[in-house]
């Protein structure tokens, strides 16, 4: 079975929290790995971006390097991707070279065709509709600050994006409750939430921001316009009253945290005072992707066990 990371909703509950405390155990010892002898020497990775990216670009490098492995980077452009050579070849070709292909790709069809027609793992590093990795370093993220993160209660607030429906699928395998905000134009879809509901999970979706991060241990948004939308003016009047600010983090549980996948936008999705307020976790989360992200390349490439 070749260890694809494509959703969290393809995995049960006890291989993800395995993959996080394989990312704990690694952020521990994260001192003694820099020998570049880790667990997946003499394994290289591609990374191929189809969109920009800060985080997930640097911390899969990163984390590849000092797991003991190596890297190549590539753009869907430079490569005959771009000249029209089918996903599926492209998979071939490549599973033939590397050991691992994380992808950032809007369309999620073309996600799972890569998936279907490689012979080596394949991890989603974004499409337009879902970020699993983001999540696993969120969820790393809020039980670092906040405890256990099951039976707690998470509130999103604005746009229903992709790091959205990958914070639903995280509800139903790491047992929180998710309460959604957003406007009911952009809401998220029946699909995703009657997926959840089938999945026991405790989500629920409203309209209103007040309503969401009332009690709630957590408040996390996102930019409004994310890679591939269009009518940026409309989104923006339509998510103004999703603002993240003082007012909206005071009705929060007391040592609620405030999350943020970046990049942010200061004045917009969140107010400054909040992003760089001392309820603000953001730098913690982004660090995290690194910590999260080894977790799950040695899942991926190197098998589960702590000396594999
Ligand atoms: N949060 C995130 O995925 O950031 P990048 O777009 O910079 O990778
Ligand atoms: N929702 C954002 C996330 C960026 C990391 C986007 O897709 O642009």
């Amino acid at each position: 079975m070749i260890r694809h990371f494509l959703d969290l909703s393809d995995f049960d509950s006890a291989t993800l929290t395995s993959i996080l405390d394989r990312a704990r155990a690694l952020r521990s010892a994260r001192n003694g790995a820099r020998d570049g002898v880790g667990p997946l020497a003499g394994k290289v990775l591609a990374l191929v971006f189809e969109q920009p990216s800060t985080r997930t670009r640097v911390s899969f490098d990163v984390g590849m390097r000092e797991l003991g492995g190596q890297t190549l980077m590539l753009t869907g452009a430079e490569m005959q991707l771009g000249r029209g050579e089918t996903i599926a070849d492209t998979a071939r070709v490549m599973s033939r070279y590397v050991d691992g292909i994380m992808i950032r790709i809007l369309d999620q069809d073309s996600l799972q065709e890569l998936a279907a027609h490689a012979t080596v793992p394949v991890i989603n590093g974004l499409t337009r509709r879902s970020h699993p990795c983001q999540v696993m370093a969120d969820i790393l993220t809020f039980e670092d600050h906040r405890g256990p993160i099951a039976g707690k209660t998470v509130a999103w607030v604005g746009d229903s994006n992709n790091v959205l429906a990958s914070w639903i699928h995280a509800a139903a395998r790491f047992d929180f409750s998710l309460k959604i905000a957003t406007p009911p134009e952009l809401a998220p879809s029946r699909r995703l939430l009657d997926w959840a509901r089938a999945e026991g999970a405790a989500v629920v979706a409203g309209e209103e921001a007040d309503w969401a991060a009332a009690g709630a241990d957590c408040i996390v948004t996102d930019t409004w316009v994310s890679m591939g939308d269009s009518e940026a003016e409309r989104r923006h009047n339509l998510l103004k009253p999703f603002q993240v600010n003082a007012r909206l983090m005071a009705r929060a549980a007391e040592g609620a945290i405030f999350m943020h996948c970046l990049p942010a936008h200061r004045g917009e999705e969140v107010t400054g005072e909040v992003m760089d307020g001392p309820q603000s976790v953001v730098f913690d989360e982004a660090e995290n992707r690194l910590h999260a992200q080894k977790g799950i390349l040695a899942w991926a490439l190197g098998g589960d066990t702590e000396n594999n």
